[in-house]
């Protein structure tokens, strides 16, 4: 049993988390992440309206007594959601954890704590980190920059910033960005983290509700597969390397503007690749991590392979500092 500060303060049984995915986190891979014991997110924006997250919730809780969580991404947009709305669909519908991102937690923070809502932050700095310890969170969730989506500007990868949150925070945080398997489980914990997040590897399951082709893309993609967009405009997102993507990082490194790749990265595009499988229809997130993804199983296999991995690396590990093992 891998228990740490996070296991204890979410309540769940294993440190593994599937971070928010716009057009993924749906009721049945949160579901079935958190019917293994990890911990699902269903993704609040994915759904149309306050009122579907809502019937989503409850069809989720059709499938696990566990616990799961929704995630609410909160960015800058020109036609923002009705944010209020969302959050007071998560709490009316007694959901007891939420994964922030995308921007500072705070203005979610009251309503949150009236109702014993306990907040996962997720960023992509210490600095941030520590800003979202400060105004109270349970927990941080840190993404480095190997991750899927956005990296933020700092270029800072894990292997940096995880001990470097270490060394500042005083709350439980996960690792994000990059992990897969057991390796990057048990390197997390060695780091000073108390968890994973994943998602590029929870995309690639069963019950993930997107298009096979897009499964198979990740399979057979390596590390070397991605692009990132938006450099230029300083909101990087780090996506899969496709004909369109290739054109967004021209156009914008020729000295383009938002206005000239618009049309080229409308959210109904890259809607379309997860539902009709077509790669190159659009843009789509995925992480460097599918260099190591070579196969789609259940989303509760993954979160049990990973712990029996960890486990069985960090029991080798101790039991050879405990008795040496004879050299070559
Ligand atoms: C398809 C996809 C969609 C994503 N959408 C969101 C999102 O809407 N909100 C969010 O906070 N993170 C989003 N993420 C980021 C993940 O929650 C997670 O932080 C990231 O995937 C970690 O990196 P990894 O893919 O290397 O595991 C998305 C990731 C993927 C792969």
């Amino acid at each position: 049993m891998l228990t740490t500060r996070f296991t204890e303060a979410l309540g769940i049984e294993h440190p593994i988390v599937q971070g928010g995915m716009m057009w993924v986190g749906r009721a049945e891979l949160a579901a079935a992440v958190s019917e293994a014991g990890g911990l699902g997110m269903i993704t609040a924006l994915t759904q149309p309206t306050p009122a579907d997250l809502v019937k989503e919730i409850a069809r989720a809780r059709t499938l696990t007594d566990k616990p799961f969580g929704v995630n609410l991404t909160i960015l800058p947009s020109i036609n923002p959601p009705p944010y209020d709305e969302y959050r007071r669909a998560i709490v009316d519908s007694g959901v007891t954890i939420v994964e922030t991102a995308g921007s500072n937690p705070e203005p979610h923070m009251e309503l949150f704590r009236e109702h014993g809502v306990r907040v996962i932050h997720k960023c992509t700095s210490v600095r941030h980190a520590l800003k979202a310890e400060a105004v109270g969170v349970t927990a941080v969730s840190i993404d480095g920059f190997e991750c899927a989506g956005h990296p933020g500007e700092d270029d800072v990868p894990g292997l940096i910033l995880i001990p470097a949150a270490a060394d500042q925070l005083t709350i439980p945080f996960i690792a994000s960005g990059g992990f897969a398997d057991g390796r990057g489980l048990a390197a997390a914990l060695a780091l000073g983290a108390d968890g994973i997040n994943m998602g590029s590897r929870f995309m690639c399951t069963v019950e993930s509700p997107i298009a096979e082709a897009v499964k198979q893309r990740i399979v057979a993609a390596s590390e070397l597969d991605t692009n990132l967009i938006f450099r230029t405009l300083r909101n990087t997102a780090r996506v899969a390397k496709n004909a369109i993507s290739d054109e967004v990082v021209q156009i914008l490194n020729a000295g383009g503007q938002f206005e000239d790749v618009r049309p080229l990265v409308a959210g109904a595009r890259g809607r379309k690749v997860f539902e009709e499988g077509d790669l190159d229809a659009g843009i789509w997130t995925v992480g460097q991590v599918q260099g190591l993804i070579h196969d789609i199983p259940p989303a509760g296999e993954v979160v049990r392979r990973i712990v029996a991995q960890a486990e069985e690396i960090l029991r080798r590990r101790l039991t050879l500092f405990g008795n040496p093992a004879p050299v070559g």
